[in-house]
């Protein structure tokens, strides 16, 4: 085998080496040609003498055709900073030419400005940028970090099937059709949910899996149709337990691939405290701009306004951009006031502490509510109040979501900064407006808190569970919980969900049935290897940290897929499509 590029260095000069690779540059000084000879570890100045014998077929070489090349290795006169192999040349005396290349759609360079549908639809060419290369690299490490650091804990690393029933996951499902049973599907896995809980009634005691999960979700700039977990179930064990394995996974992770050691153990905060302060379930906390209640100071306010929102049973809620009052004009407010609608608020309010007091609600404010605000808060001069008041649920949302718009416009957060903490006693349930009743928040299986098993008929508002997620810089990088493994508890949280005997039986009744055979407390996580990879190598685009990733359309723009198949194959499958 070939060695790379950069494996050679000063020492070894005066040396015969051959290189192969892709020609990235080629340059015609005059009589000498340079060639930087790419492959996948970088570059290698390559120099052809005009009194080589191999000079005619260097100057035919262009753009990206691959070489092979022998030579020897000269320090170089001027050293090149930028590149591993600064320091030394490869002066050639004879090439061959493996392979030429067509033109290219666009230049193989990282300060590319090529449309990512262009580089999508050539992602073959796409991912010989060193930016694609290294994040792919990046992945690789995180992989190995993962299946060392379990390995060492005694976890077995089992498969399990991509052709399954149904998981219930949450979200829509690809299905396959069978053509050996006409009529019937497989589905794709959302997650190996199933099998993990399995294999601990099965004996298995620690599993983990590298796994492809399918969603037929809608897509985000955080989400794919096709994505991988880390996914773990582990036996015998309790929250502590799982929450610990999986803080020493990611911490592992971050000193293997980022060198970066977290000290402390990593914070945790409940649900309810996350969604109060910071709107979300999945907060930044790389920087501050907490949510604040003001309801108190304005319930005895007369104004219609605020009256209004009291007995609708609504809060009264703020931000504090700190030194921004006189930097937002009313064009910019206006603009975070479409913003905050998109979140379904119906305005927003504000409030500019300067010498003057000024804002689109100060009218209606006395003295003393103006300054009990100020002290609340903690106002300082220049500061600016942001107010959306009205239902709990979108007030919180839309400041949440607000908070971080400021924050990003404002360059508030330190990409090099990572900030990870552990969500924990997530509600059992959540009200479904669709469906008109009670939905799990996570899945049936999410054992509840002890102390809200008796609840679980008679309170659903105050059932909490025994989930947790970990959040890194605003994502959710993971999350799992203890699972139910005693038939009682499990038979009243489907009473809680009002699923009938046939509804159990035609979801999961393989499964419940197999949790009678004498099931093992468990519990497990999982952690998205995608999610991860774009924390590590700093992208917010998901396609980035995928060699072949989906469009937000979910099509592969490379070989046109999905597409459609001939009437032979649909007939074979007993399909017609409408
Ligand atoms: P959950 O649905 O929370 O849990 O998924 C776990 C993690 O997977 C990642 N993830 C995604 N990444 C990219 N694209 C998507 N469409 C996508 N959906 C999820 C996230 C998320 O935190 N079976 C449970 C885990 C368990 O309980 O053990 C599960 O799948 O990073």
């Amino acid at each position: 085998m070939k060695k790379f590029n950069t494996e050679y260095s000063i020492k070894n000069v005066n040396e015969e080496v051959n290189l192969k690779g892709w020609a990235s540059k080629v340059r015609n000084l005059g009589g000498l040609i340079f060639i930087d000879l790419r492959d996948r570890s970088g570059i290698m100045q390559l120099v052809v003498n005009p009194d080589s014998s191999c000079y005619s077929i260097a100057s035919k070489i262009k753009s990206e055709y691959v070489i092979s090349v022998n030579g020897i290795i000269n320090k170089r006169s001027s050293v090149n900073k930028n590149i591993k192999t600064g320091e030394i040349e490869v002066v050639v005396n004879s090439i061959e030419i493996l392979s030429k290349s067509k033109e290219l759609p666009f230049e193989i360079s990282d300060s590319t400005t090529a449309l990512e549908d262009t580089r999508l639809k050539y992602r073959y060419l796409d991912l010989r940028r060193d930016s694609l290369k290294d994040k792919l690299i990046a992945r690789h490490k995180i992989t190995m970090a993962t299946r060392e650091y379990l390995d060492s804990l005694s976890f077995l690393e089992v498969e399990t099937p991509i052709l399954c029933k149904s998981t219930p996951e949450g979200a829509r499902d690809y299905l396959v059709p069978s053509r050996v049973n006409k009529g019937s599907f497989y589905a794709l896995p959302q997650s190996p949910q199933i099998f993990k809980q399995l294999l601990m009634v099965g004996g298995i005691e620690r599993y983990f899996q590298i796994a492809k999960c399918f969603r037929d979700e809608d897509l985000r700039a955080d989400r794919q149709p096709e994505f991988t977990q880390i996914d773990v179930e582990m036996s015998f064990v309790d929250e502590e337990d799982v929450m610990g394995v999986c803080e020493g996974l990611v911490k592992h992770i971050f000193k293997s691939v980022k060198g970066i050691e977290f000290n402390e153990p990593f914070i945790k905060m409940k649900y309810d405290d996350a969604i109060n302060i910071y709107g979300s379930d999945k907060p930044d906390l790389r920087f501050e701009m907490k949510i604040n209640d003001i309801t108190d100071i304005l319930k005895n306010n007369d104004s219609n306004l605020f009256k209004g929102v009291i007995e609708n049973n609504g809060i009264i809620n703020c931000i504090v951009a700190k030194n921004l009052s006189d930097k937002y004009s009313r064009k910019m407010l206006d603009g975070l006031t479409e913003y905050v609608k998109k979140y379904k608020a119906g305005g927003l309010a504000y409030i500019k502490y300067n010498e003057e007091v000024t804002g689109s609600i100060v009218k209606l404010l006395s003295e003393d509510e103006i300054n009990n605000i100020k002290d609340k808060l903690k106002v300082e001069n220049n500061d600016l109040v942001l107010i959306v008041m009205g239902d709990r649920k979108i007030v919180k949302n839309s400041l949440g979501a607000l908070r971080i718009k400021i924050a990003h416009y404002e360059n508030l957060i330190n990409d090099n900064d990572y900030k990870v903490l552990w969500i924990t006693d997530f509600p059992s349930f959540e009200w479904s407006e669709e469906e008109n009743r009670y939905m799990s928040l996570h899945h049936p299986f999410t054992m509840p808190k002890d102390c809200d098993i008796d609840k679980l008929l008679s309170d659903k508002e105050h059932c909490y569970s025994k989930a947790y997620d970990i959040v890194i810089n605003g994502y959710e990088a993971g999350g799992g919980s203890i699972r139910i493994h005693k038939q009682d508890v499990q038979e009243r949280m489907f009473e809680a969900l009002e699923l009938t005997k046939e509804d159990i039986d035609e979801k999961f009744g393989f499964f419940v049935d197999a949790l009678k055979y004498g099931t093992p407390p468990h519990g497990g996580f999982a952690l998205g290897l995608d999610r991860m990879t774009m924390l590590l190598t700093n992208t917010d685009n998901i396609r980035d940290v995928i060699a072949f990733p989906k469009t937000a359309s979910a099509s592969d723009l490379m070989s046109n897929c999905p597409n459609s198949v001939s009437e032979k194959q649909l007939d074979e499958l007993g399909i017609v499509v409408k």
